[in-house]
């Protein structure tokens, strides 16, 4: 059978066909049909990540972002209001912004100057008499988006139907906020990114996140790349207390470093890391002891992976954000994080971290994008064997908060990220 007839007998398949509890269907990783379903029924339909407030400061502050394959503009008005708006002209639907992030007055299209201000209204069109009569521009603003913001965190939506966000992400929240104490009593905010791609499907790379079973093959060279310390911190394939938690809605954290899942509760029994001596020694010198060893402490970030469905992870001490760009390939970007206003010697330590796994010479992210390829490629052979995500079905448990709960190498994050795929391919 050809690849382009499976592809079209794999989509006569109902979601409930294509996804079972402990395996799904390879088709998922490469129907093209299947993956213009996904557009319209998951990201079109959902709150999808767009920014986090540090991006967008202050009034004209803007980054450019993409829902699905829909470009969109992420700008904080001049009433503090953040705005999600549609990157598409009224006109004749050109892009009005190509930058990534900077700061505006407004937007004006290049093709025939319509501008628009931050909040996406029509304000000026060159020669206005070939319009008189004819158009009206209050009805021709820049498209809005439903906007909502949880611990800094900005989601989007363009279904106005959609439930709260404070709802949508659940038992996630409670991850959230212990995300957050990472920046040591300073806001967190963003230090850059790395932005690469991978030739594979976006779910690939939103399985992995919270796949632990990974973790001590694939990141071999990194673990080998690391001092002892940083090695046994990141040793949890052995460790009880290290587990995976699936908390509906498809939103899943690993926990790897179960002593750093609360940074604010320290009993002082852990030392500071020897690599981190110059960071102790030289904060030692303004701050207190306590203040000194909560920035230490945090500098690998929190102690888990928090990956929320479906587009961003809140994963240690970055964020990695996903974009779908067709069937077989997919963006990320890895975003690294510091202490707003906190000190330059700790946030330029955060950034060597991020650098040393995260950076396109790192010895992290290299290595999960090949593997990701390498499942791509796989999935065109055998198309009656699915991809299985059964391991630790045998000793997951379901906590009296609902959350299924297993061990961090078990497969329980992925078991839910797929019982939501078909919720929501089933609508
Ligand atoms: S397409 Fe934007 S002004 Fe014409
Ligand atoms: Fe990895």
């Amino acid at each position: 059978m050809s690849t382009h007839e499976y592809r079209l007998i794999a989509t006569s398949k109902s979601p409930e066909d294509l996804v079972q509890h402990d395996r799904v269907d390879v088709s998922l990783y490469n129907d093209p049909a299947l993956f213009e379903a996904e557009l319209e029924k998951i990201f079109y339909r959902t709150w999808v990540w767009v920014a986090h407030e540090s991006e967008v400061r202050n009034s004209g502050d803007f980054k450019t972002a993409t829902i699905g394959r829909r470009p969109v503009i992420v700008v904080r008005d001049k009433k503090n209001n953040i705005n999600v708006l549609e990157n598409r002209c009224r006109h004749r639907g050109a892009t009005v912004c190509e930058k990534h992030k900077g700061n505006a007055t407004g937007f004006t299209c290049p093709y025939h100057s319509w501008s628009y201000g931050l909040d996406g209204k029509l304000r000026a069109l060159p020669y206005p008499d070939g319009y008189e009569g004819i158009l009206e521009k209050s009805e021709l603003p820049l498209t809005s988006l439903r906007v909502e913001s949880y611990a800094g965190m900005v989601f989007a939506s363009y279904n106005d139907e959609i439930e709260p966000l404070e709802d949508f992400l659940g038992g996630a929240r409670h991850w959230m906020d212990l995300f957050m104490k990472q920046g040591a009593g300073y806001p967190i905010k963003t230090q850059g990114e790395h932005k690469f791609s991978f030739k594979g499907n976006w779910k690939i790379q939103l399985e992995n996140t919270t796949d632990g079973y990974h973790f001590p093959i694939v990141h071999k060279s990194f673990m080998s790349s690391v001092d002892e310390e940083t090695s046994e911190m990141l040793s949890f394939m052995t460790d009880e207390q290290a587990v995976t938690h699936s908390l509906g809605n498809g939103h899943s954290v690993m926990v790897m470093v179960p002593e750093h899942v609360d940074l604010d509760h320290d009993d002082g029994t852990e030392q500071l890391q020897e690599r981190f001596a110059h960071v102790t020694e030289e904060l030692s010198k303004t701050m207190p002891a306590d203040q000194v060893r909560r920035i230490v402490r945090s500098l690998h970030g929190a102690g888990f992976n928090l990956n929320l469905f479906p587009n961003i992870a809140m994963s240690m001490s970055f964020f990695r954000v996903l974009r779908p760009v067709s069937v077989t390939e997919t963006e990320i970007r890895h975003v690294a994080l510091g202490m707003d206003g906190g000190p330059e010697i700790a946030n330029r330590e955060r950034m060597r971290i991020h650098e040393h796994f995260q950076g396109p010479f790192g010895f992290g992210s290299p290595d999960d994008a090949e593997a990701w390829d390498r499942v791509q490629r796989g999935s065109y052979a055998g198309v009656d064997a699915p991809i299985l995500v059964n391991r630790g079905l045998n000793r997951e448990i379901t906590a009296e908060n609902g959350d299924k709960v297993s061990h961090a190498t078990d497969e329980g994050g992925m078991r839910g990220a797929y019982d939501m795929w078909k919720r929501m391919m089933s609508q």
